[in-house]
């Protein structure tokens, strides 16, 4: 019906108690919360503060008790194992409760940290929902990061316990995550007391005696347990994320605010009913893996598929469609980035036409900008709506999208539509300043923000404060420029700080120049995002060398891109790296890294006025010329 967006989108700002007060009763309580929101000292916003519930009973034990038992919960696909495998509500509780009573034997309990260092295997999954179940406070770290960044975060979370597989399995190499744990106690101030290790086939990890466990023994001898019921505040889980600095943020999201925003979401953002199959072809260790491959379909009701795989490759670019004829996927969720890849090896769409695809309905796309000419590729090609949609890790879920369940608004390619019911979104000039349709400013959201979203950094008041809400008092600044049409159609054109989008990874370009600086013969560096046809953009190094260096510059850069595939991680993609005798910078000492992008990306580019010696940018133009930008 024509208007109900704009109709439901009113009433969650005119009342924005009321809408929500009743988007929590479709979850179930142990006390109903009688306070909807709680805004007395915002930021620090708390959305329905004496209620009391459970993440996992929502997930779980009221579809097992409701009708769902045997109906499908997660389906396990992986290509790379040559392993399918499908749980229902039932036997999912079966395995939860009981891993959660392997837990609690350990001594796990409500508020304790617990790391997940695993790849894209049912247990994953298992292990956010047992910790949930008990209270615990999960804090994933993506199978792509190095040890070193795993200990940061056990360190920051002050982990008791580290849940992790022996392996991962990327398409022609095994990824060891034993040792890489094993190095990241090793580097770690804190030391968790117990590891349980998933053994996988394909490598078995050591263990080590008095620390490490074998997760299957456990779980098999362990009496399930039952879910303890928490306040609405408590923190679920925190994942971290890159800012602007190589310290990475942990976004804290509380349990009420999530279940019930993540509830709301499945049906009115992805049309998305109890018993239908949902697949967000991303991975455990992101938001996305959070939000909609593990909680939201199961707070739904709904089916969840669980990937191990990439779009192409695992065996061919035809693996989506496969995989959502062979389960009736009706919605697919993933990175322009995938589809980039599927239309590089499969520009005609042969591979789609060995499948039929009658249960898919939609296509969602989020986790950087999508082009153009991927979306009109991709509707072109599936015959059914591309909705890009904008979030961020901090949100939680997404902020702008055609909300289908709602109401299927025209696609405007290059826009993620409008703000979902409940983000109230505004473009601010540098002094806070609303601007006009059409002028491209800061994307900020007006506070209260929706429940779902963060409620602060892990151990960081000061920082959640200093990062997201001063610079425009009232608003949450999301770090994304963009403008709004005289439509209401918004578009995000770029971000305003040092994160860059690397195949719909979010990685900090100041965390690698950190790794870059640290090495012996490197000066000064540079870090920027340059765009990439097929990962959206990639990192590009560039490196100043001490005076008197004589080795060869080639050998320093391998030595600068394997010590960031060391200290960060292979998902950094870091392999674009060059030297050159002067950094181009302002005359106050700033280094001009947007122009270098813009030399880099073949943009128009005007010599900055304040700049001290014009004539580098010369040297920095050839120098890019030998890594093969700009593109032509
Ligand atoms: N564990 C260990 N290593 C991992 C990993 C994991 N879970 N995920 C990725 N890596 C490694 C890869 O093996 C690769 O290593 P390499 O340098 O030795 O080749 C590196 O990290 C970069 O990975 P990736 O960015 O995935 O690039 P790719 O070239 O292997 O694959 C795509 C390209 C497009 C197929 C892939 O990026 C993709 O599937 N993207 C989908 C988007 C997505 O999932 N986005 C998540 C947010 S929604
Ligand atoms: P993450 O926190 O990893 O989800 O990354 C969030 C960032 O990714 C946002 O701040 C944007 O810069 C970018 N992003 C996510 N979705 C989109 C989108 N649909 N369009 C443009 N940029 C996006």
């Amino acid at each position: 019906m024509s208007g109900e967006y704009d109709e439901v989108y009113q009433r969650a700002c005119d009342d924005p108690e009321g809408f929500w007060q009743q988007a929590a009763s479709g979850i179930d309580w142990y006390t109903e919360p009688k306070i909807v929101l709680d805004n007395s000292a915002p930021p620090f916003i708390k959305w329905f503060p004496d209620g009391v519930l459970n993440a996992c009973y929502n997930a779980l034990d009221r579809h097992v008790a409701g009708g769902r038992a045997e109906q499908a919960a997660l389906i396990y696909d992986s290509p790379v194992t040559g392993t399918k495998q499908t749980f229902t509500y039932r036997e999912l509780l079966d395995r939860v409760a009981r891993f959660a009573g392997a837990l609690k034997a350990q001594g796990i309990e409500k508020g304790d940290r617990v790391i997940i260092y695993m790849p894209m295997v049912p247990e994953a999954t298992i292990a956010m929902l047992a910790c949930a179940r008990l209270g615990a406070i999960h804090s994933v770290v993506f199978g792509g990061f190095a040890a070193n960044e795993l200990a940061v975060r056990i360190d920051d979370v002050q982990a008791k316990m580290v849940l992790a597989a022996s392996c991962g399995i990327e398409p022609g190499r095994l990824v060891p995550y034993k040792p890489l744990l094993d190095e990241a106690i090793e580097l770690s101030a804190h030391k968790p007391e117990t590891c349980i290790i998933l053994q996988r086939d394909a490598l078995a990890g050591e263990m080590v005696a008095g620390r490490d466990l074998d997760w299957s023994e456990l779980e098999a001898t362990a009496t399930p347990a039952d879910c303890t019921p928490v306040e609405a505040g408590h923190p679920l889980y925190v994942l971290y994320t890159s800012g602007t600095t190589g310290e990475p943020k942990g976004v804290v999201r509380d349990t009420g605010g999530c279940v019930v925003s993540l509830h709301w979401s499945m049906k009115h953002v992805y049309d998305i009913n109890p018993g239908d199959v949902f697949w967000a072809a991303s991975d455990v260790g992101w938001v996305v893996g959070h939000s909609y491959i593990v909680y939201g379909p199961l707070f739904n009701g709904s089916t969840s598929l669980l990937y191990e795989g990439k779009p192409v490759g695992t065996p061919d670019p035809g693996a989506y469609w496969r995989v959502i004829a062979e389960y009736g996927v009706k919605a697919l969720f993933t990175a322009p980035t995938a589809f980039r890849a599927i239309k590089k090896e499969d520009p005609q769409g042969e591979y789609l036409k060995q499948y039929q695809l009658p249960s898919f309905e939609t296509l969602y796309l989020a986790g950087e900008r999508c082009d153009p000419d991927t979306l009109s590729w991709a509707e072109d090609k599936l015959k059914v709506p591309v909705i890009d949609h904008w979030w961020q890790t901090e949100l939680g879920w997404p902020a702008c999208s055609n909300c289908r369940g709602i109401e299927l608004l025209p696609v405007v390619p290059g826009s993620p539509t409008k703000p979902v019911p409940g983000f109230v979104l505004e473009v601010l000039d540098g002094e806070g300043k609303v601007l006009p349709a059409g002028e491209i400013g800061a994307l900020a959201l007006k506070l209260p923000l929706p429940p779902g979203a963060f409620t602060t950094l892990w151990g960081n008041d000061e920082r959640f404060v200093s990062s997201y809400f001063k610079t425009f008092p009232g608003y949450y600044e999301t770090g994304d420029a963009g403008y709004i049409d005289t439509n209401g159609y918004v578009f995000v054109m770029a971000r305003t700080d040092d994160v860059i989008n690397v195949a719909g990874h979010r990685l900090s370009t100041g965390a690698m120049e950190e790794v870059l600086a640290a090495h012996p013969d490197v000066a000064e560096c540079a870090v920027i995002g340059v765009t990439d046809a097929m990962k959206g953009q990639l990192p590009l190094g560039v490196m100043v060398l001490n005076d008197g260096v004589s080795r060869s510059e080639d050998e320093i850069c391998r030595e600068a891109i394997q010590s960031v595939r060391e200290k960060i991680g292979p998902v950094a993609a870091f392999k674009l790296c060059t030297v050159v005798k002067r950094l181009p910078k302002t005359r106050s000492g700033k280094v001009l890294r947007a122009t270098m992008r813009k030399i880099a990306d073949n943009e128009v580019w005007k010599m900055p006025a304040t700049i001290d010696d014009p004539v580098i940018l010369d040297e920095i133009t050839a120098s890019l010329l030998t890594l093969g930008y700009p593109v032509n």
